[in-house]
C-alpha cells in the first residue's frame, strides 16, 4: 500500500508507518500542479492543513480509498468529492486542543497585558513602563463561542483565573455546559457582556463570517477578541475597523481567512497580536497528531488485509 505524507508530520511516525510494511513517501510543500501529478499512485495520503485536496486532486487520485487529516479542520478537504468517490476521510479531533487552549490562553494575557508589544519596546531600546499599564483576567467575564474539544479545555484554564464564562454553543445544552461551569448564554447577550472573546469553532457553511460587523458592533466597547479557530469565521477588515475606532481594544489572530496573511490592515495595528497559525504547533500536540494518524492509517490497511484473507 503507498502512501503519501504530503505535510510535515513527526519522523517517528513516519518510521511507525514504514515498519508497518507501507511504502511511504514524504513530500511536502507540493505546489497545487505537482499533487495532482503526483497523488494518483497513492492508496492513502496524511494531510496537515497546508495542503489542499481539492475536487480538482480527489478526482487525480485515481488509487486513493482513505484521507487522514494529522490534525482537526477538515476545511482544506473536499468531503463531498471523498465522499462521492468512497474515499474515508478521518481526523484525530482531540490531538492538539491542549496546545491550542494554551495558546489562547497565552493569547488572552498578552491582550491583557501588552506583552507583545512591551517587548518589542524593550527590543528598540525603550523603558515605557506607563504605556503598558494592563488588566487582570480575574473577575472578568469570558465569551466562548464554541464550547467542543478546545473550547472546554480553555473554560477549565479560564476558571484558575477566576473568570467568569459564558458560551454560545448550539450543540451543547445547558446542563453540559454548566457541569463545567460555563453559562449557555445567547449570542447578542455574550457579545454585550463578554471582556474577552474567544472563537473555538470550526469552519463551516453555518460558522463562515459568523463574526460579521454587525456581531462586532454588539460586543461590549473595550472587548478583546482571540481566534485560534479558522480564517473565514471572522471579518477581519471589520476587526481592523473595531480597533482603530477604539471600539475593540486589542484582538489576536491565529487564524486568518487566506494563510500565509498578504496584505492586510491588522498589520498596521500595534492593538493587534498577529501569529502564523502556530495553535497546534507543540512538540506535545504535534506527537500526539502523527501517531494518531500513523495509527488510523495502519489500522485501516491491516484491517483490510484481513478482510482479503477472509
Ligand atoms: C488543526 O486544524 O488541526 C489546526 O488548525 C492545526 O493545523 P496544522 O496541522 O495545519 O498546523
Amino acid at each position: 500500500m503507498k502512501v503519501l505524507i504530503a505535510d510535515k508530520i513527526d519522523e517517528a511516525s513516519v518510521k511507525r508507518l514504514s515498519t508497518a510494511g507501507l511504502d511511504v513517501t514524504v513530500k511536502t510543500g507540493m505546489a497545487p500542479q505537482d499533487l495532482l501529478k503526483e497523488i494518483p499512485v497513492y492508496d492513502a495520503v496524511v494531510v496537515r492543513g497546508a495542503t489542499k485536496l481539492t475536487a480538482g486532486a480527489i478526482e487525480a487520485a485515481k488509487k486513493l480509498r482513505l484521507i487522514v487529516r494529522a490534525g482537526v479542520g477538515l476545511d482544506n478537504i473536499d468531503l463531498a468529492s471523498a465522499e462521492s468517490k468512497g474515499i474515508v476521510v478521518r481526523n484525530v479531533p482531540g490531538a492538539t486542543s491542549i496546545s491550542v487552549a494554551e495558546l489562547t490562553m497565552g493569547l488572552m494575557l498578552a491582550l491583557a497585558r501588552h506583552i507583545p508589544q512591551a517587548d518589542l519596546s524593550m527590543h528598540q531600546g525603550r523603558w515605557e513602563k506607563k504605556s503598558f499599564s494592563g488588566t487582570e483576567l480575574s473577575g472578568k467575564t469570558l465569551g466562548l463561542i464554541g464550547l467542543g474539544k478546545i473550547g472546554s479545555q480553555v473554560a477549565r484554564r479560564a476558571h484558575a483565573f477566576g473568570m467568569r464564562i459564558l458560551t454560545h454553543d448550539p450543540y451543547i445544552t445547558a446542563e453540559t455546559a454548566s457541569a463545567i461551569d460555563v453559562q449557555l448564554t445567547p449570542f447578542d447577550q455574550l457579545l454585550a457582556q463578554s471582556d474577552f472573546i474567544s472563537i473555538h469553532v470550526p469552519l463551516t457553511e453555518e460558522t463562515r463570517n459568523f463574526v460579521d460587523v454587525n456581531a462586532i458592533s454588539k460586543m461590549k466597547p473595550g472587548a478583546r477578541l482571540i481566534n485560534c479557530s479558522r480564517g473565514g469565521i471572522v471579518d477581519e477588515e471589520a476587526v481592523a475597523r473595531a480597533l482603530k475606532q477604539g471600539h475593540l481594544a486589542g484582538a489576536a489572530f491565529d487564524v486568518f481567512a487566506n494563510e500565509p496573511l498578504g496584505d492586510s490592515p491588522l498589520k498596521d495595528l500595534p492593538n493587534c497580536i498577529l501569529i502564523p497559525h502556530l495553535g497546534a504547533q507543540t512538540t506535545e500536540g504535534q506527537g500526539r497528531a502523527s501517531r494518531e494518524a500513523a495509527d488510523i492509517v495502519i489500522e485501516f490497511f491491516s484491517g483490510s488485509k484481513r478482510a482479503t484473507r477472509t
